[in-house]
């Protein structure tokens, strides 16, 4: 099933999600849910999704990136289901790189973010794992992880000069380094 998305002025995407708790994780209606917002996501083509944005205050979150021909700079990240996910930076080095968001449509812009991340967090069997990401993959998880806190890529930005909307960004943006993706 493929959720509506909640958009930017929604509450839900503000609020401090709850942690799931691992003794649900098993249960039929919670796997359902994991398989919607996969689902959802790769409906929106995004290359990640988290629970609020499904109008769901969860520590939810999940990832995937798939090889793109347009992108080849863009490595591949296997499906990754993140449950109540713990952020931790490997190193204070910064990169920027636009963002989008599947809840802000139409713009993207220039936001700062480590270069290097630890992740920890149950899978959607409930089974604890630590992953290392870095570049590009680290920035989808801060931004995915941000939403689990009520934030958005907008609050990272250190100043809206970059922010356009998407016209305007292919027209006077798309020879500037840095990513181009659809983030959750
Ligand atoms: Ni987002």
């Amino acid at each position: 099933m493929i959720y509506k998305l909640s958009r930017l002025g929604h509450p839900v995407l503000r609020e401090i999600t709850r942690p799931v708790d691992p003794n649900e994780i098993g249960q039929k209606q919670f796997q359902e849910l994991v398989e919607n917002v996969i689902e959802t996501m790769r409906d929106y083509d995004g290359v990640g999704l988290a629970a609020p944005q499904v109008h769901l205050s969860l520590q939810l979150a999940v990832m995937e990136v798939e090889e793109n021909p347009r992108y080849p700079g863009m490595p591949p990240l296997p499906l990754t289901v993140m449950i109540n996910p713990k952020l931790t930076l490997l190193s204070h080095e910064v990169q920027v790189g636009w963002e989008g968001c599947l809840s802000i449509p139409d713009l993207r812009g220039k936001v700062p973010r480590y270069r290097q991340v630890k992740v920890e967090a149950l899978d959607r069997e409930g089974k604890p794992f630590a992953l290392e990401l870095s570049g590009f993959h680290a920035v989808v998880a801060q931004h995915e992880i941000d939403h689990l806190m009520g934030k958005v890529y907008l609050d990272r930005m250190d100043n809206m000069h970059t922010l356009s909307f998407l016209r305007e960004f292919y027209r006077y943006w798309t020879d500037d380094e840095g990513e181009v993706e659809e983030e959750g």
